[in-house]
């Protein structure tokens, strides 16, 4: 097992590499279709922003857009784009108390072992009223089945996704990891029913899913069965 700076350190080189089409990129318009309009005006803060790719979305509509990262390697490529970031970990937050009115993050928290921490850097970073949009890896999913009988993916030559520390929840345990100032409002699934990436290789399969997805994400009854469980909390 790896920590979290030098995997994704090694990872970095290659991290884009797949990211600009197929499954990737439709999780990531999924993505940026939440935080997008919570952000508009906001002071925003993007917890693992990694090479900026939702933050680059995310930024033209924030009043302030920064990224945080615990990986330098993967804020270069942030940094070269002109965003503004700097380097720190999701569970240390180098912020004032009451800095942000949103906090969003994807991707990042399911390798964050001292969660119940990240939660209260959170709470602590975040203005009366604010709220944060949170993505977990869900338990309750297709996606999570699946997960258990795959092998290792190779992210790098001499790297595979096994050799990060990564967690599952279901949404009653994220509840419990909320301090007393977080209350759940709101809820979105991403990836509900896409069941292997590969299948958004196939030309009419890739747009039909998709287009489920899209729908999927905001309703209730679909939502919380996402292979990424999208919690919206606010502040007190
Ligand atoms: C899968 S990448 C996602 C990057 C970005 N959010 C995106 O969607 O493209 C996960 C990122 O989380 C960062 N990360 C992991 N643990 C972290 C922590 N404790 N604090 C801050 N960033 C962390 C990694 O360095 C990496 O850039």
């Amino acid at each position: 097992m790896k920590d979290n700076r030098s995997y994704y350190d090694d990872f970095a080189g290659w991290y884009e590499r797949e990211r600009h089409h197929g499954y990737h990129a439709m999780l990531d318009r999924l993505q940026v279709g939440i935080a997008r309009p919570l952000a508009a005006g906001k002071d925003v803060l993007e917890l693992g922003c990694g090479t900026g790719l939702i933050l680059k979305e995310i930024e033209p509509y924030a009043r302030r857009a920064v990224g945080l990262d615990i990986s330098r390697g993967m804020l270069g490529q942030a940094h070269a784009r002109g965003l503004s970031v700097l380097a720190g970990s999701a569970t240390d937050l180098p912020f004032k108390d009451e800095s942000f009115d949103l906090v969003y993050s994807f991707k990042v928290l399911a390798h964050v072992q001292a969660i119940e921490q990240a939660m209260r850097e959170v709470a602590r970073v975040l203005r009366p009223g604010g709220r944060a949009a949170l993505e977990f890896y869900n338990k309750a999913s297709l996606r999570y089945l699946i997960k258990r009988f795959k092998r290792p993916h190779k992210v790098s030559d001499g790297t595979t996704d096994d050799q990060v520390y990564t967690r599952y929840d279901s949404l009653a345990e994220v509840k419990r990891y909320l301090p007393a100032d977080l209350s759940v409002v709101d809820l979105h699934g991403v990836r509900v029913f896409t069941p292997f990436a590969q299948v958004h290789r196939v030309p009419g399969v890739a747009q039909a899913l998709s287009a489920a997805e899209r729908i999927a994400r905001d309703q209730a009854l679909t939502a919380r069965f996402g292979g990424f469980l999208v919690v919206i909390v606010e502040k007190r």
